[in-house]
């Protein structure tokens, strides 16, 4: 009898074993390994077409040997939507994403899929939401299979026409759908008004589900981060604003990422700062203190980082001349 007994344990605990229901990776565990990023190709001529790509498969590894450990991919997939066929992204759209994911892992740097498509949910959300659903839709299907370190991103900063309140319904809406084939994927969400930290105490996660990131991004004082930006009115036309003027613009940073780090105890929520940086028109000098306070900040809260961004603007690598700007990887990833 009890050898009957242990051996039906020793066949139950063999099957368990082998069962197909993968065990979920713990969401701090995967927010641990998204670490040191940065974000890529948002701007690229890329998507348009692959010969015209400035980022090449070689930056993946340079990203890797430099000392990150994650990409967030900025996709504007609305554009590549057929709106005659059920929104469906093209098969040259999703080319160009497997080729990044797949050199992206094979390098041993996770993967965030964000949908960066802010600005046109901003300006016409009602309009746009079958669009953001069927974007859902494809991709969580598309990447069902894919490991734990891909995570997906529903919303780059909602903002304008997405209120707190839509943001809540659409964001619950698409997670339903990505829930469907990824029961246990780490899903990144953050507050509306830009994922601004100001906006967390606001911001109602769904108690249930417990394999969501949450992001901030952060880019306080825009006079000095934004300045000489043209898309930024308030910003654009004082230049020569110098970062810190004084020890309390150290504290001011520390105070706030403070403040996000009790609530999200509080809220047992791992934190990911998706996006900051200062704007080249900064001086040098002003950007590397800036980039290495607020990372080294981030880092001692137990945040994970992305660094906004590899190309276009705000650069840490320079394309056209094939090499780093060294300053900012270094003040990115300490020597
Ligand atoms: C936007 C960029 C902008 C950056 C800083 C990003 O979320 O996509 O266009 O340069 O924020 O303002």
């Amino acid at each position: 009898m009890l050898k009957a007994v242990v051996t039906s344990f020793v066949i139950c605990t063999m099957l368990l074993m082998l069962s197909p229901v993968a065990k979920a990776a713990d969401v701090f565990e995967v927010n641990r390994k998204l670490g040191r990023g940065v974000n890529i190709i948002g701007y690229d001529p890329i998507w348009r077409s692959q010969d015209r790509a400035r980022f090449q498969e070689k930056h993946f590894r340079l990203i890797k040997e430099a000392g990150f450990d994650s990409v967030r991919i900025n996709l504007h997939a609305f554009r590549h939507m057929d709106a005659n066929n059920d929104y469906q992204l093209s098969p040259a759209w999703f080319e160009t994403l497997d080729w990044a994911v797949k050199n992206a892992l094979a390098n041993k740097l996770a993967v965030i899929l964000d949908l960066h498509e802010f600005n046109a949910m901003g300006d016409d959300p009602v309009g746009r939401k079958p669009l953001f659903l069927a974007f859902w839709k494809q991709v969580s299907v598309h990447f069902r299979n894919a490991p734990d370190s891909v995570v997906f991103e529903i919303l780059n900063e909602p903002c304008r026409g997405v209120t707190a309140e839509l943001w809540d319904q659409y964001y619950h809406e698409a997670l339903a759908i990505i829930r469907k084939d990824n029961p246990t994927r780490a899903v990144i969400l953050g507050p509306p008004n830009w994922n601004s930290v100001d906006k967390l105490n606001e911001f109602k996660l769904p108690e249930d589900d417990r394999n969501i990131i949450v992001t901030v991004h952060y880019y306080k004082p825009m006079s000095f981060t934004h300045q000489g930006a043209s898309w930024t009115p308030t910003y654009r036309k004082k230049t020569g604003v110098k970062w810190p003027t004084s020890e309390k613009d150290k504290q001011a940073v520390v105070a706030e990422f403070k403040k996000v780090h009790d609530w999200a105890q509080e809220q047992k929520r791992p934190i990911f700062l998706g996006e900051f940086g200062a704007y080249d028109r900064a001086d040098m000098e002003s950007r590397v203190q800036y980039t290495s306070f607020v990372a080294r900040t981030a880092e001692k809260f137990g945040f994970s980082w992305a660094y906004w961004q590899f190309d276009s603007d705000f650069i840490v690598y320079d394309i056209p001349n094939d090499r780093w700007v060294e300053p900012i990887r270094d003040a990115l990833i300490p020597r």
